[in-house]
């Protein structure tokens, strides 16, 4: 008998990583320890290693190199994007593992912004081609899930249409359907080298202080099409995420960001928190909240410590 009402399950947790062209390449993403730059020789058997502790789902970052950006991002649909082959290579060398991926123009774009910059404008729908472009090419890659970061509105549907168009009616949209304009994603701009060149992102990420306009963003990702709702971040958003869990019917995702983890580890490496009680209680809070999976670099880790029994 166990009437514990929420469990984690590690088959529910998405772990993100960062990509790098290259060979033999394993770096350390300074403000978050114990996350890499991965080259894709390296990152293989990193892949098998999670396969076998039952990680299955993966969404992958790429950093891209600054000669290889430009203002229209053409680098994210490119024939010989590293990117779109490492995707392609990980499906082939393992067809049983789930593949996410990100489409929004900030790693590929010389103005550092998710969507086309114009006389220092953000332009929504001039953005919409370029997404459902990428988006097109990384399932044309393999991919499985397509995860549109950008906050530009109306690109669920233009993405979705675009893939149908394309015959990819069987890969699905996690939208990042509330995704706040928030200061927790520091160590994932510094891993990609992605921040903002001007300006800031707040005219297209939400602001932390609304709650309802979450349920407006959710209504139009349901009408577009998605098949999964993501928030982001986690843990300063939780009663985000139980609102759209109590409102939705589509499963929920929750977005454990770069700072949030960092946090975490930078307290426990200065021994002020014990990691192995801190970080499963942060999963667990998301998932109590209402998330049914996470997207979080202790994904690995978690992992390990459920087959050590420790969680
Ligand atoms: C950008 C993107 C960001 C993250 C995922 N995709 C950063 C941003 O919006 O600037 C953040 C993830 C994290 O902090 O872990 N498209």
């Amino acid at each position: 008998m166990h009437a514990q009402e929420t469990h984690i399950q590690v088959n529910q947790l998405i772990y993100p990583l960062f990509l790098y062209d290259g060979k033999g390449m394993k770096e350390e993403v300074k403000s978050l320890p114990g996350n890499y730059r991965w080259s894709l020789d390296k990152l293989i058997p990193e892949v098998e290693a999670c396969l076998e502790l039952g990680i299955t789902t993966f969404v992958l970052f790429p950093a891209v190199d600054e000669a290889l950006k430009d203002k229209t991002a053409s680098y994210g649909f490119a024939k010989d994007n590293f990117y779109l082959h490492a995707i392609h290579t990980l499906k082939n060398t393992f067809p049983a593992c789930c593949i996410m991926t990100d489409v929004a123009m900030d790693p590929y774009s010389s103005d550092g912004h998710d969507g086309f910059v114009l006389d220092g404008q953000i332009m929504n729908d001039e953005t919409l081609p370029i997404l459902a472009k990428m988006a097109v090419a990384q399932a044309q890659a393999g991919a499985d899930i397509i995860g549109p970061s950008d906050m530009m509105d109306g690109r669920v549907g233009h993405i979705r249409e675009a893939l149908d168009e394309n015959g990819f009616t069987e890969v699905s949209i996690m939208s990042y359907t509330a995704k706040y304009a928030s200061a927790f994603y520091g160590p994932f701009r510094d891993a990609l080298d992605s921040a903002p060149k001007a300006g800031d992102k707040k005219t297209y990420q939400m602001n932390p202080a609304n709650k309802r306009e979450a349920l407006i963003e959710a209504q139009l990702d349901v009408y577009e099409g998605a098949d999964y709702m993501m928030v982001k971040p986690a843990l300063p958003y939780l009663d985000i995420i139980h609102m759209l869990k109590q409102n939705f019917e589509l499963p929920i995702a929750a977005y454990n960001v770069s700072g949030e983890c960092a946090m975490l580890i930078a307290a426990c490496q200065n021994g002020w928190l014990s990691y192995e009680k801190a970080m499963p209680e942060m999963l667990m809070s998301i998932k109590r909240a209402g998330a049914d999976v996470i997207l979080t670099y202790f994904a690995k880790s978690f992992a390990e410590m459920r087959k050590k029994g420790l969680v």
